[in-house]
């Protein structure tokens, strides 16, 4: 991403390790479990509002009502604003246990916040990897310096919509940017062109209802809700990062949790607890507030609210305009505990006899477990499956490098915990985007209470 993203590269910022608050493994894999529940109920509610409340638009648009405007303020809301964390959630997807709700669920998401879907999966996993560092991050809200008639014009979204429309075009004639190319594989790139004329088809679907009725009452319904209704969204979204440090390789230092009430918290799927969400993208949205109550001891001190929160952004957006060095400072607790206590480094109990080491007792591994295991100078993940069974990888993402040992193992897949990539721990091969080249395997055995790893790579 042009001379900054260099920079970000020769600086070692760019796919670096993260300062992450540590939590207990037992408590942090209670934390992953993925259920349906609460998002079925939350997503088959939140349907329900948008239908009630398009519903009575046209009611009371159809009776000449001025309530009107209110009945589609709410629907704007609720299709433009609530949407956005629908999307942001399923994308990660960490909302259902089941992975095609997931899927579904992003698609129409995507569609209603106007992202092209297959962009956007790629854009934002580069913005977990490199939060605020720039160059690389393409989701900076508020760049520096600030261009405040671009914030402003923001609440109504026209800047997005005249972007959306021009790469949706351009990406129907097989076009994709420089940036779009830098972050999305070949291999995911003819999706885009076949979802921009999917999108387009829709809109001129709606536009034409539109011309035929003579009515602009298609457009208030699709379309236009992205003008009326985002302003939430950018009230409460923006200050996820907004004039916070950047070229950090903290949360803590970029990043803001928010208390809001429990209405913003349902329309924000609890995004208002973002840097947790940033520390551990794994965990889903219901479970945030106890993650919260886990690492608040090692975080800076949440904002009261939004308004605090913007009590401190627009002074320092304002002083940006002349300093863009200039920024608000986050105080971490003093003496942070070290970054990788949460994950614990095994290494070899003796030396290798015939190209096994000795990891130490079974009792390391529990059902559905992995630990990270270091020798000489690799690194490898051993797991234990539910039926008890061993293996072993290389132990570091092949995507993005993290390492694995952090992530979730659930039935014969481990999911990398940076950006929800999965692997098939049999046999190493990748099962979800963005990892797409296949971990290396290793032998592990189990005999008289002890784990042994086989440090030559299998073939595969
Ligand atoms: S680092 Fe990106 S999926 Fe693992």
């Amino acid at each position: 991403m042009g001379k900054d993203g260099a920079l970000a590269v020769e600086r070692g910022l760019a796919g670096a390790s993260w300062y992450i608050s540590p939590v207990p493994k037992e408590q942090i894999r209670e934390l992953l479990e993925r259920r349906n529940w609460p998002a079925v109920r939350d997503t088959v509610a939140w349907f329900a509002l948008i239908g009630a409340s398009g519903y009575a638009a046209y009611w009371l648009w159809q009776a000449s009502s001025l309530w009107a405007i209110a009945a589609f303020m709410i629907y704007g809301v609720l299709y433009a604003s609530s949407s956005d964390s629908r999307w942001h959630e399923a994308s990660h997807g960490t909302a259902f246990r089941t992975d095609w709700l997931n899927d579904a669920l992003y698609e129409i998401a995507s569609f209603m916040v106007l992202r092209e879907s297959t962009v956007w999966r790629w854009s934002h996993q580069r913005h977990h990897s490199d939060t605020y560092i720039v160059g690389r991050d393409p989701e900076i809200a508020i760049p520096r310096p600030p261009n405040i008639l671009s914030i402003i014009l923001g609440v109504f979204k026209l800047h997005t919509i005249v972007l959306y429309f021009k790469h949706v075009l351009m990406h129907c004639v097989g076009v994709l940017t420089p940036d779009e190319k830098s972050f999305i594989p070949p291999h995911e790139q003819p999706k885009v062109i076949i979802k921009a004329w999917i999108y387009l088809l829709v809109y001129a679907g709606v536009v034409g209802l539109a011309l035929r009725q003579q009515s602009i009452l298609p457009l208030l319904y699709v379309g236009l809700p992205t003008v009326y209704g985002s302003w939430l969204a950018e009230y409460y979204g923006l200050p996820q990062h907004a004039a916070l440090a950047e070229d950090v390789l903290d949360h803590r230092l970029n990043t803001r949790t928010i208390y809001m009430n429990s209405v913003l918290r349902y329309l924000y799927w609890n995004m208002n607890y973002h840097l947790e969400h940033h520390m551990y993208p794994l965990v889903p949205y219901h479970q945030l507030p106890r993650l919260h109550e886990l690492v608040k001891a090692d975080c800076p001190a949440p904002y009261s609210g939004l308004l605090e929160a913007w009590r401190e952004i627009i002074p320092v957006l304002r002083r940006q305009l002349r300093d863009t060095s200039h920024f608000a400072r986050r105080v971490p607790p003093a003496a942070p505990p070290a970054p990788a206590a949460s994950v614990p480094i095994f290494r070899a109990l003796g030396p290798m006899i015939d190209g096994w080491i000795e990891v130490g007792a079974s009792s390391l591994l529990g059902a559905e477990d992995v630990i990270r295991v270091d020798h000489e100078r690799t690194t490898y993940a051993i797991y234990r499956t539910a039926d008890g069974a061993l293996y072993a990888t290389a132990g570091r993402c092949t995507h993005g490098g993290v390492h694995l040992a952090g992530g979730f193992v659930k039935g014969r897949l481990i999911e990398c915990p940076k950006h929800n990539g999965r692997f098939d721990i049999t046999n190493g091969s990748p099962q979800r985007a963005p990892a797409c080249v296949a971990l290396a395997t290793y032998a592990v055995r189990e005999s008289e209470g002890r784990i042994f790893l086989g440090c030559k790579r299998l073939q595969s």
